[in-house]
């Protein structure tokens, strides 16, 4: 059998629009190769968690994040990441 693997991995992660938390102090991780399910009403923050996993909120005004997300253990969110390179290696279909 295949050994578990975790892919991304995100902890405390809270993020705001401005003064507006839209999320709060998210703790979790995400295997490879496993299809992972996001489920809540609407509002709840499911578009926002995607977006935070791939850079996609940035250009929003006043958003901003604290904690940390990691993909294949690299912080997403470091001081110097290529944003275009993270962007090929996680994807978004709407
Ligand atoms: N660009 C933004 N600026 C300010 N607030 C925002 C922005 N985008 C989302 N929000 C707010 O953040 C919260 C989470 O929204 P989000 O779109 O992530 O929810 P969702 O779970 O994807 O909802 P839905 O099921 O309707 O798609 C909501 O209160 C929303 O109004
Ligand atoms: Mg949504």
């Amino acid at each position: 059998m295949r050994p578990i693997r975790v892919k991304i991995s995100v902890r405390c992660l809270s993020v705001f629009y401005g003064s507006f938390q839209a999320l709060k102090d998210v703790t979790l991780e995400m295997r490879e190769g496993a299809a992972t399910a996001l489920i809540g009403p609407s509002g709840c923050g499911k578009s926002t968690f995607l977006r935070t996993l791939n850079r996609m909120n940035d250009l929003v005004p006043g958003f901003r994040t604290q904690g940390e997300v990691t993909v294949d253990g690299d912080n997403i969110y470091a001081p110097g990441v290529d944003v275009t390179r993270l962007r090929k290696r996680v994807g978004m279909v709407f």
